[in-house]
């Protein structure tokens, strides 16, 4: 095959990605004036972004009049065990209830306070209920905003369109390269800036609650134009995944689950939170079953409360290995995982109000009824705390002109995500990088572009058409999956992790050396052995950071490192780079906490 045809779009600002982060990357930009495309793998309003159920964390006070951004930015800073870019941090806290406000003004319906206020829930390593929530369908709500907003704005919109590199001129970016997944088809995108907003990389496990977007895309097409990526090593497992039926395996359950007064328990019935509280949490966790009741009956009922909270809302990262924890040792349910039991702490009917995607999933998917009995639950690959290295305040990565937000950025989360962060998180960067992008484009010439550079990028995409004989791509990523499951999971040791490592090595050889066949209107086979090169750049780098960092911190376990290092790897970020056609690993130090932040940190 040799046809390296291909139309030509051109626009100010080009984001790549259509959740969140890239639909209010998109308005921003627009609102300035340029002109926008918006380019996305799947169909406009089918990002994995919807499955944030749980609801968008900002200290906006609603339910605890106490809230405010400080104690925000302080349970951020801890729940990332302080390895966080402390100004992210801080812009997120100060910024994610004008966020939540501003898409209420667009349309979005949140549940209600007895006296007509957005109402917040309680979710994990939160000191207050902080959670902006419709139901468990938050992230479909937002999602449903955005594009709604985004649309009338003149946004031009490319669907089912995957972008396979990006162009740069020197260290200035200029383009992106791609193809229509219906028809195969080539298509260049000229941008003098471009946001990317890809998402994550959950597909490359086993056990994920990704959707068949989240391949890394961004990270990697960011990588192999010279940008960056950074704390790769920290990926985070959901607690609370479902574990049967086979076939469901991995999605998520959301944490409002626990949220609401949901328990974990044992196969003896036992609570086991109660036996995982670390010393950084236990000022401010029940230690007894008795107070963390009272709790949880004073917060549901809305009455603020100077109670401890209970264990089964510390940070994920800790709850999914007890979790594991229960399992290895035995004491986990028949399909191993633990029980989850709502039943016996809420009405059938506040559960089918509160949690109704809940019900309906257990329902449909499970044959279980979760007002009568509990779920049985384990750890699911979720969220990726690392990502393409940004610049903190404009969200710029060392290639000019290119940006990126959202889960494929790094930084603002450290080495572990408090639940809810997300969304805000994307609202908040989103914009940024939106903004950002636009400024940049304002001021930039016209991009170039180099006919050589394009049609390198058209024969590579080619190459798997044109081998006699090769690889199935189907199978490498099921042989993928199964090495980053079993050597890079949720307990690592460096005898696995390089074993992991040597895998991927052969993988990479046979990810080469791919062969696809027919033609390449949508062509499933070819679209993912395209795929295959980004979730292996982002494998390799996570394996690489892990075996690196010589510690456990956040969603870095190691059971040969079981401590938190308060030396060396508490003051640096692992960074990964091409560099001469490898991938380059360096230490580089945290940026220094300014006095009067280090005060609101320590005023905790
Ligand atoms: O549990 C959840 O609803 C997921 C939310 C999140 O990842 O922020």
């Amino acid at each position: 095959m040799s046809d390296t045809k291909y139309e030509t779009h051109e626009h100010d600002v080009l984001i790549i990605g259509a959740g969140g982060a890239g639909l209010r990357a998109a308005i921003e930009a627009s609102n300035e004036k340029v002109s926008v495309g918006l380019v996305c793998k799947s169909l406009l309003g089918k990002a994995h972004t919807v499955m944030a159920e749980g609801g968008v964390a900002a200290a906006m006070g609603n339910v605890e009049p106490k809230d405010n951004w400080k104690v925000h930015f302080r349970d951020t800073m801890k729940g990332g065990r302080y390895l966080n870019q402390w100004r992210m941090a801080q812009l997120h806290a100060m910024e994610a209830p004008d966020r939540v406000n501003e898409l209420e003004e667009w349309g979005a319906l949140f549940d209600r306070t007895a006296d007509g206020r957005i109402l917040q829930r309680n979710f994990g390593g939160h000191k207050y209920p902080r959670l902006a929530h419709v139901g468990d369908r938050t992230g479909l709500e937002m999602i449903r905003t955005l594009q709604q907003h985004g649309v009338h704005l003149g946004i031009k919109v490319y669907m089912e369109c995957t972008v396979s590199r990006l162009l740069v001129d020197g260290d200035k970016i200029r383009g992106a390269f791609g193809y229509w997944r219906e028809n195969g088809r080539f298509v260049l995108f000229k941008a003098k800036s471009i946001v990317i907003a890809t998402g994550g990389i959950g597909r490359m496990f086993k056990i994920n609650s990704n959707s068949w977007e989240c391949t890394g895309d961004g990270q990697a097409l960011a990588y192999l134009a010279g940008a960056e990526l950074m704390d790769m090593e920290f990926m985070q497992f959901h607690p609370t995944g479902m574990v049967w039926p086979p076939s469901v395996r991995g999605t998520l359950i959301t944490e409002g689950v626990r949220g609401e007064g949901g328990t974990l328990r044992n196969k003896d019935g036992k609570r086991i939170m109660f036996d995982y509280i670390p010393e950084l949490y236990a000022s401010d966790t029940a230690p007894t079953e008795a107070e963390a009741d009272q709790w949880l009956r004073e917060s549901t009922s809305g009455v603020s409360s100077n109670a401890k909270r209970t264990p089964d809302l510390l940070p994920r990262d800790i709850v999914a290995r007890a979790i594991h924890s229960e399992v290895k040792a035995g004491r986990g349910s028949p399909h191993g995982g633990v029980f989850l039991d709502i039943a016996t702490r809420r009405s059938a009917e506040d559960i089918k109000r509160k949690l109704p995607a809940m019900y309906h999933q257990f329902k449909e998917l499970g044959d279980v009824d979760i007002t009568k009995e509990p779920m049985e639950v384990g750890p699911t690959a979720h969220y990726t705390m690392g990502g393409i290295r940004v610049d903190s305040d404009t969200q710029e990565t060392r290639i000019k002109g290119l940006f990126a937000a959202g889960e494929c950025s790094a930084g603002m989360h450290g080495s572990n995500r408090l639940g809810g962060n997300s969304l805000s998180d994307l609202l908040v960067f989103g914009r940024i990088a939106g903004l950002h992008a636009a400024n940049y484009a304002k001021t930039a010439p016209a991009p170039t572009s180099n006919e050589g550079e394009v049609k390198a990028a058209a024969r590579e995409a080619l190459e798997p058409f044109n081998r006699t004989d090769g690889e199935n791509p189907f199978l490498l990523h099921e042989e993928l999956k199964d090495a980053m499951q079993k050597h890079v999971g949720i307990i690592r040791t460096e005898a696995e992790l390089e074993a992991g490592l040597a895998a991927l090595e052969k993988l990479k050889a046979r990810v080469n050396n791919i062969k696809v066949e027919d033609n390449r209107h949508f062509n499933s086979a070819w679209h993912q052995s395209l795929d295959m090169r980004n979730m292996l750049i982002n494998a390799e780098a996570m394996c690489r950071a892990a075996i690196t960092r010589k510690e456990s911190r956040g969603g870095h376990a190691r059971e040969d490192y079981p401590d938190q290092d308060k030396g060396h790897w508490s003051k640096v970020n692992i960074v990964s780079s091409l560099k001469n056609g490898a991938m380059e690993i360096a230490e580089v130090p945290l940026p220094p906490v300014p006095a009067d932040i280090q005060k609101v940190l320590e005023e905790g």
